[in-house]
Order: structure tokens, then sequence, then C-alpha cells
């Protein structure tokens, strides 16, 4: 006899993915998955693919869209387009369901994408707007490079024209792709400059192929010129930034704190730095925090948290970040060492002033705790008269620190 448990400690939750060749194109395995279960979830129009199933119920994804249904006792195969791992329901199944999850894939738009336009995997990079604005496109941008986009609907192709334009890649090419893999399967070439949303029949499912023509004016190195945002000169100042970053040290998947954020500029620069990158920006100033939030979206990092507020009342209830930047306000009591408290170990520390009372709460942290003591003069040719002379910036005193590995 099998114990009481036995039933629920079964339970798979297995996730297909199907094609748009539907039925027809899956493999005799993943037929046998899918004609085996129980219960099987998936969007009315995958759902309509499947042959009759005696005594198998099917449940169709809610609309406002929730995972509920593939909660149960019951072993579930949910269906997904493609890769279910690529901007795909197996990804938000993985924290409720990972226990449990199976993962059958199909082959990716992605790669059906590559294969019609004929680009190696390495040359291409991959943007999901699938559900989320556009504006990480821009981070993207680069003279000649490849982009592919999986899109929302149908209007997606005419936005992403729009934003392409705006940033100067109007001679940009798009192709898009519709219903890759199936008999409907459709292509449309066009410019951004020239794509003329009325003209086109987009299907719901395609890909946006790109290859970007336009200036080369961003950068995934820290220290973008200073016009690249807006702000009311309180800012860190382009080679201060990069001198900021430099000891930062942004890598994939950590958390910074941005406190005192300004215009933002440090925190949006960390995200810049790699797509998995998490910042929160601490800003008290309700007419700044608006500001950080619209560099953010400008500059292709929506994803910025943006806390209004005082820095010491929200960096307590953060979560514990893996590099901290203080650009001005260290003489608040028990600031710095809230942040060495809640650094993780191995994190960055990294902190501006340009008052003699910052300073000297600086020197007084690198005496107790080490570290490195920087005095940053930038001096900057300017006209003087006729003749060109320097123009000397206020000098900053930078004080950074690494928390131990293991404290
Ligand atoms: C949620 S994502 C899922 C991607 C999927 N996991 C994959 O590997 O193709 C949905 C987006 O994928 C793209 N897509 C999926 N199937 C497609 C197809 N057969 N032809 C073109 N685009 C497709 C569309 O951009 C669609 O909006």
């Amino acid at each position: 006899m099998p114990e009481p448990s036995a039933p629920t400690a079964a339970r798979r939750v297995t996730v297909v993915g199907i094609g748009a060749d539907g039925w027809a194109g899956l493999t005799e395995a993943a037929r046998s998955v899918v004609l085996d279960a129980p219960v099987v979830v998936g969007s009315r129009r995958q759902l309509a693919l499947l042959p009759d199933v005696e005594g198998q119920e099917r449940r169709a994804w809610p609309s406002p869209f929730s995972l509920d249904p593939v909660d149960g006792d019951r072993s579930t195969v949910v269906l997904a387009s493609g890769d279910p791992f690529v901007s795909g329901v197996a990804t938000s199944l993985l924290p409720r369901h990972g226990e449990v999850l199976d993962v059958v894939p199909a082959v990716s738009s992605i790669a059906l994408a590559r294969a019609r336009m004929l680009w190696p995997a390495e040359t291409v990079g991959v943007v999901s707007t699938v559900g989320r604005s556009l504006q990480p496109l821009v981070r993207e941008l680069a003279p000649g490079r490849r982009l592919l986009v999986l899109t929302s609907g149908p209007g997606t192709p005419a936005d992403l024209a729009a934003l392409l334009v705006a940033h100067g890649y109007g001679a940009s090419t798009l192709t898009v792709l519709g219903d890759l893999g199936a008999a409907t399967e459709s292509r449309i070439d066009a410019t951004a400059a020239t794509w003329d949303a009325g003209s086109h029949d987009v299907p719901p499912l395609h890909v946006v192929a790109i290859v970007c023509d336009g200036p080369a004016s961003g950068s995934w190195v820290a220290g973008l010129p200073d016009d690249a945002y807006e702000h009311d000169g309180q800012l860190t100042k382009r080679d201060l930034r990069a001198a900021a970053l430099a000891r930062l040290a942004p890598q994939p998947g950590q958390r910074l704190w941005d406190l005192g954020a300004g215009a933002g500029s440090v925190g949006i620069e960390w995200l810049r730095a790699h797509p998995t990158c998490h910042a929160d920006a601490v800003e008290r100033d309700p007419a700044r925090a608006d500001r950080i939030a619209r560099n953010a979206d400008a500059l292709g990092v929506p994803r910025l948290d943006v806390h209004r507020g005082d820095a010491l009342d929200v960096a307590a209830r953060l979560p514990g970040p893996h590099a901290v930047f203080v650009g001005g306000g260290a003489t608040a009591p028990g600031l710095l060492d809230l942040c060495r408290d809640r650094l993780r170990p191995g994190g960055r520390l990294v902190v501006h002033g340009v008052t003699l009372e910052t300073e000297q709460v600086l020197a007084g942290a690198y005496a107790e705790h080490g570290g490195e003591l920087t005095r940053h003069a930038v001096e900057t040719a300017a006209p003087i008269g006729t003749f060109t002379g320097w123009t000397p910036a206020r000098a900053v005193t930078q004080w950074s620190w690494t928390k131990e590995h293991r404290s």
C-alpha cells in the first residue's frame, strides 16, 4: 500500500513547449506527456490545438493572468509557446513549483527567427517586451547591432519604429517575422523611419529583427556625458561618477543602494552595466525623485526602484545591498554605520563629500576602518576671453571601503 501522502508527493508540473505548428509539430514523447496528463493548462488558443482526451480536465489561463490554475493535487501539464524558459511561463512557475517542475522545450521563436535571418546566436541580442515597456531597448542600441525583440501584440512594431526614430536610429531595418513555423508564416521588411503602421497587417505572434543604424551614443562603461541626464545641478559629474562606479564594481545580479540619488546617475549606470542588476535610488526631494524616474526611463533602465524619503529611514527597510553609494549627506548620524552593517559580505561602499564636515567624517572612517581615501580635483578647459584656461570643479573627497567576504 502506498503511503497516504504518495499521490501528492508524486505530483509533477510539466511545462510542454508547443510551436505555431501545433500538435503536428510535437515529438512523440511530448504528445505522450500531454495525453497522459489528468489536467492541462494553457491559453484558449493552445488548448484548441490539442485532440480531445476523455476524462482530461482543461483549464484556460484567467484574465487578468494568474498562475492559480496550476495549483492542486493532481499532476498538471502546462502548455507554453516555443521554449518555456525564453520569456515564458516556466520562469514564472519556478518560484512556486520549482520542486515538482519538468520542462519539455520546443524550438523557440528566437531560434526560428535566427534561422530565417541567418544570424548566428553569438551575434544577436535578445530583448523581451512581452507585458513590459519598450524602454529597455534604449540600452541595447549600438551601430550595426542585431537585435531580436519578443513583442506584446500587433502594435509593437510601430512603437519600436517610433522609439528608434526618437533615438536617431530611423535608418535601422525592421523585419517583422510572423507565425514562425506555421503555414501562415509571414515577413515584412521596412526601416524604422519608413514604417507605416496603417499599411502593414502584423499578425499577433511575431518577432521583430532589427539591424541598428544610428549614432554611438550610449556606453555600458560608467561615465555618460552629464547632458545625458536631466538635472538641477545635483548630479555626480561624469569623471567622479566613473571613479565611483569603478569602485562600486557592478556584477550581474547584484543590488546597489544609491542614497541621496540626485539625478539618479549612479544607480542608472549601475543598471546599464548588466540587465540582471538591481538598484534602489533614495531621494528626499519629490521633484528630484520624479526626475530620477524620467532619467531611468530615457536611458533604458525603467526597472530602477525610486524611493521617496530620507536615506536612513528608507535604507533600513530595503533588501541588503552588494554596493552602496552615498553621494551626499554622509554626516547624518548613523548613516555610514547602517551602510557598513547592511552591506553583504564582499560589498563595496563609496562615499563622496565636498564639505569640510563630510571630509572630517570620511577621514575618521578611513582611520577607523581603512579602505581608500582619494581626493579628486577635476579641471576642464574653457574660454578665458580669446584664450583657453582651466576651470576647476570643487574637489571631491571619496572614501571607498570593501566589507570582508566572511565577517
Ligand atoms: C511570452 S513570449 C514566449 C516566447 C516563447 N517561449 C518562445 O520560445 O518562442 C511570447 C512572444 O514570443 C513570440 N512568438 C512566440 N511564438 C512565435 C511564433 N511562432 N512566431 C513568431 N513569434 C512568436 C512573440 O513575440 C510573442 O509575443
